[in-house]
Formats: C-alpha cells, sequence, structure tokens
C-alpha cells in the first residue's frame, strides 16, 4: 500500500496516497481527507466529556479514533474489519506515542462478544448506519454520546422513497427542506432502536451535507419524553404550512389551500442541539460558528421556492433583509447550515407570506 505521512488536528497520521487510489470503498484502507469536519466536530464533542472511554467502531485508518486519544484526553478502542486496516491503525497508535487497543473484527460480532461500556461510541460505516446501531446502543453508558454518520443521503433525502421505507422505516419525498428531513428521519431511526431496548437517546448535535449527515445523541432517563418527539410531518408544497400527526391519515391530507399535503416521517420533530454542548464546542470550526447562529426550531422557509411561487409579485427582498424584518416583528430568524437558501423562523407561514411585501 502507498502511504503518506499527514497531520490532521494535532494527530500524525499514516494514510493511504490520495493519488494512487480512487476514494471508494475498494480503496485498501478506506480515508477520506474531506470528511476531517467529521472527525474535528467528533474531536470537540468528546473533549466535553469527563475523562471519557471511546470506542471507534468502524475506524478505517484509525483517524478518528486516535485523534481522540491524542486530542480529546480519551482511553480508545479501535475496530475494523479489514486486517490491513488493523495493521495500519496500530503503526498510527505508535507514531502518535498513544496507547490503545486495536481490534480486528466484524462490528457486531464484536461488540455482541464484548461486555465494555464505552462514554462514546463512533459508527462510521460505508452507506447506512442501520445494522450496526442496536448493538452500539446496547455498549452505551449512561449520559454517554453515540456519534452516527449517513452516507445514504439519496434515500434520507427522499431521492429514492422506497429504500428510505425498507432501511428507516419512513415515508419520504424530495422536499423543500429534504436534508433537515433526512437527518430527522435519520434521528428518528436511532431513538426508535433505543425505545426498542428500553434506552432513551437524545439529540445534541447534527450537521448535514450533500454528502452525509451525522447525529449526535445522548443517553437519557426519560423514555416518555422522548417517544413524544416521534411524529408525522404533514407538508404543504403550495402553501408552505406543515404540521404534525401522531398517526398515519387514512386517506389523502388536504392543506387548509385545498392542495393535497406531503405525509411524511415519522421523524424525529425536538430539538436538535443541546445549549450547553453548543457553547463549549469551538468557534474556530465555521459550520459550528453557523450552526450556533441557527434558531433550533423545525423545520426552514426555502428563499428559491418562495421566490418563484411569488414571481409575478415582484422581486423578494433580499435573505437578510427578511430575516432582519422578522426579528424586528419580535419572531426568531437565521440562516440555516442546512441549506444555502433556507430561513429558519418560528413565524407561521401565513405571517411569512404576508411580511415579505410588508
Ligand atoms: C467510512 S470507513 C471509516 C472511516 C473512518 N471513520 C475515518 O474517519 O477515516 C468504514 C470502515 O468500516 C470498515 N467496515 C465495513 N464493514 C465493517 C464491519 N461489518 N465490521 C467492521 N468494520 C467494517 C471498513 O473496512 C472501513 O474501514
Ligand atoms: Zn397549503
Amino acid at each position: 500500500m502507498e502511504l503518506i505521512k499527514i497531520t490532521e488536528g494535532q494527530t500524525k497520521l499514516w494514510v493511504p496516497d490520495a493519488e494512487k487510489y480512487k476514494l471508494d470503498s475498494k480503496m485498501p484502507v478506506f480515508f477520506n481527507q474531506v470528511m476531517r469536519l467529521n472527525r474535528d466536530i467528533t474531536v470537540d464533542i468528546v473533549k466535553t466529556l469527563d475523562k471519557p472511554k471511546s470506542l471507534d467502531l468502524l475506524a478505517g485508518t484509525g483517524a478518528k479514533g486516535l485523534r481522540l486519544a491524542v486530542e480529546a484526553n480519551s482511553k480508545v478502542d479501535l475496530n475494523d474489519a479489514n486486517p490491513s486496516a488493523a495493521k495500519l491503525i496500530k503503526r498510527n497508535a505508535k507514531l502518535n506515542k498513544v496507547s490503545v487497543e486495536v481490534f480486528n473484527d466484524s462490528a457486531n460480532k464484536l461488540l455482541r462478544k464484548s461486555r465494555r461500556t464505552y462514554d462514546f461510541i463512533d459508527v462510521d460505516p460505508f452507506g447506512t448506519p442501520v445494522p450496526f446501531l442496536q448493538e452500539s446502543i446496547a455498549h452505551l453508558r449512561k449520559g454517554g454520546i453515540l456519534g452516527v454518520t449517513a452516507t445514504d443521503t439519496s434515500a434520507l433525502c427522499g431521492t429514492y422513497p422506497k429504500a428510505c421505507m425498507r432501511k428507516y422505516e419512513s415515508l419520504n419525498r424530495k422536499t423543500q427542506m429534504m436534508f433537515e428531513i433526512g437527518t430527522r428521519i435519520l434521528i428518528k431511526k436511532v431513538v426508535s432502536e433505543g425505545l426498542n431496548m428500553g434506552v432513551a437517546l437524545e439529540p445534541v448535535f447534527v450537521h448535514s451535507s450533500n454528502h452525509y449527515m451525522r447525529v449526535y445523541l445522548r443517553r437519557v432517563e426519560n423514555l416518555r419524553k422522548i417517544r413524544k418527539n416521534l411524529k408525522f410531518l404533514f407538508l404543504c408544497s403550495d402553501c408552505f404550512t406543515w404540521k404534525f400527526e401522531d398517526k398515519l391519515p387514512e386517506t389523502k391530507v388536504r392543506c387548509g389551500c385545498g392542495t393535497y399535503s406531503e405525509v411524511l416521517g415519522p421523524l424525529w420533530t425536538g430539538s436538535l442541539y443541546d445549549k450547553k454542548l453548543l457553547k463549549q464546542m469551538s468557534d474556530s470550526n465555521k459550520t459550528v460558528q453557523k450552526i450556533k447562529e441557527e434558531v433550533d426550531v423545525f423545520g426552514y422557509y426555502d428563499y428559491h421556492m418562495m421566490s418563484k411561487k411569488l414571481e409575478d409579485v415582484g422581486e423578494l427582498p433580499k435573505m437578510d433583509v427578511i430575516i432582519e424584518k422578522i426579528r424586528k416583528k419580535g419572531f426568531k430568524a437565521s440562516r440555516t447550515h442546512f441549506s444555502p437558501t433556507g430561513i429558519k423562523t418560528n413565524l407561521p407561514a401565513k405571517s411569512f407570506l404576508r411580511l415579505l411585501y410588508s
């Protein structure tokens, strides 16, 4: 394998030379430099835990787990089914002079025979994380955090509704807020797996991009409170209003404006961020900066869709002008990292549309 030596954060790593290998699951050991953001944020979150013990379940080169050992002062176990990966992880551990335990096993097999529990477990597979959720949850300590990546965004964002139903058991369609909906469907899946095992999990941080979604959930106590946040979403693509329902309707549902609503979900409807955790996170990361400024409410209005719908009325004010207008009315409003054209606000759609021309 042709390796190059890099430094990510404060951690040195031997990784496959990106110029020599195609970036796919057939790489001798998988490493994607672009996922640095994912690893940076993980380090930041694990730093907030007290003397953590972490598990990097699908570790590849060990980049993430080793960064936790070096930069977040965590004890770490790392695992990968690929023998070349396990070998490289050991080499990288030596390079950083950290003492970690390395396993070379199939993830669920390893967890099934292990009695260890962790304050942080990282699940970073190729594609969907669903096969690894149950076993990971079973090994998560109270107050511990589970970090889950999903790269099957076409299923989660509604491009392939059947794949979403098969893997995540939620109805889905491409909509104006597909990245947030995808993230909330992923959360729902993790939360439901937890509930089935009598474990309450609550999201504390999430971020999404075109290529992947990443959610962090903390093991908490209150099962009932968690369950109440899983609902169906009725979304009108015509007047942009939405509402939540506990049950799937038996017939098609019309919105107040007369149009049939899209029925999506079930999905997580509650808060996405733990404010205390957000405050503790570093401001040096651009995505985290954006998220810190984001209003933590459900959904967003899409500026492009609004302009299209209202083009006969005239040009829309700029996004930042709209946001200022909403704030002046006493409502919350912000941009959102989920979409460059999204506006998050607690102002209802009707008032939002009226305000655009006031
Ligand atoms: C996306 S990569 C992990 C990347 C790594 N977390 C990082 O930040 O660089 C997924 C890894 O999971 C490993 N893998 C896939 N299926 C597995 C399984 N069932 N058990 C254990 N490892 C597995 C692959 O060999 C690959 O190294
Ligand atoms: Zn409507």
